[in-house]
């Protein structure tokens, strides 16, 4: 069936999902459509730009203290407002917000909790390059009244579903519930997302690496060994000629992975010893992880499975190797043989 003749929107996926998998209740159906609601609202931000006052800073810093951009504050204050009400959530949490939100007493309660990046890649912002929204949800574990910060520290393996949304030169959604990766395409025109990609692939092997190389110097010997030789190219281990990439939007990077393989990495570095690297393990790796395993890639921190860490803290950090497997697991295997 070619899903460009045959228009399928988000809900219709949905509804199919369910009724033949069973695999997403209505609940987490609900919940998928506000979020992505909520993207269309903050894509329509996003492109107003200059004209909507959205560009710059927020002259704010959040508990990361990293400045917040204007759109940092509007793409967390959008999720929240469409997300509070519905019945379908518990709580939430945000990388721009210190402590778990929990839905106001005024709202029935749901099963879900929703954790997200509001707004990856702020860097970008005002240039003017892509950005996005990435998103988590986990199940409230059962009993216990109240909801609390360590009913979220949750391995990604308990993931009931993830999605990013890429506000580029086209907006799009991925999106992930455990059964492969599907790609929605906004249609301004009829404010509806379309799925326009299913079964999304990563290939095994790549010739492409993304990584910020301004760090090179920082990183531990494995990381600089693995990419080292990917720069030697065709005359060095490898036996072949490496490209590279790297747009500062942790979802922009992933998803040109999802659409043409490669392998992006955000390794600890020596600046920061304590930290065990920039990008954060509940609302960046977690979703990201699930989404390229469900392609058939594979994300691991350099000694394990991203996705079968356990958390300690909300706004943890973590090392970051995903995407083409065999990339992945080549990075993987020198810090093993490093230890
Ligand atoms: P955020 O804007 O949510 O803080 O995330 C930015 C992250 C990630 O998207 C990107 O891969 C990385 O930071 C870019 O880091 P550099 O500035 O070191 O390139
Ligand atoms: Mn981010
Ligand atoms: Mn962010």
């Amino acid at each position: 069936m070619s899903t460009l003749t045959k228009r399928v929107s988000l809900t219709q996926y949905l509804v199919e999902q369910q009724r033949h998998h069973g695999l997403i209740p209505s609940q987490l159906r609900l919940l998928i459509e506000v979020v992505a609601r909520a993207c269309k609202r903050i894509s329509i931000s996003v492109n107003k730009g200059a004209l909507g006052d959205v560009l710059g800073s927020a002259e704010t810093e959040n508990v990361q203290g990293e400045m917040q951009k204007k759109l940092d504050v509007i793409a967390n204050e959008v999720l929240i407002e469409a997300n509070e009400w519905g019945g379908h959530l518990a709580a939430m949490a945000s990388e721009e917000m210190e402590s778990i939100y929990v839905v106001p007493n005024r709202f029935p309660q749901g099963e879900y909790m929703l954790l997200f990046d509001p707004l990856d890649g702020s860097s970008n912002i005002d240039v003017n390059v892509s950005i996005g929204t990435i998103f988590s949800v986990l199940r409230k574990p059962e009993g216990g009244a109240a909801v609390s910060e360590a009913d979220f520290l949750q391995p990604g393996t308990a993931q009931a579903a993830a999605g990013y949304c890429i506000y580029g030169p086209q907006t799009t959604l991925v999106l992930t519930v455990g059964a492969g990766v599907a790609l929605f395409t906004l249609d301004r025109e009829q404010g509806s997302w379309v799925l326009t990609q299913d079964k999304l692939t990563i290939p095994e092997d790549t010739k492409e690496f993304a990584v910020n190389m301004s760090n090179l110097r920082h990183w531990a010997p494995p990381v600089t060994r693995y990419i080292e030789e990917c720069l030697s190219g065709s005359t060095g281990p490898r036996g072949k000629d490496f490209n590279m990439r790297w747009i500062a939007s942790m979802v922009a990077d992933v998803h040109r992975i999802l659409t043409r393989g490669g392998v992006f990495l955000y390794p600890w570095d020596k600046r920061e010893p304590e930290k065990a690297g920039k990008l954060r393990l509940m609302y960046e790796a977690n979703p990201m992880g699930f989404i390229v395993e469900q392609a058939g890639g594979a994300a691991t921190n350099g000694h394990t499975r991203i996705m079968e860490l356990q958390p300690t803290r909300l706004h943890e950090r973590v090392s970051v190797f995903m995407g083409s497997k065999n990339e992945v697991e080549r990075a993987t295997a020198y810090h093993q043989e490093a230890a």
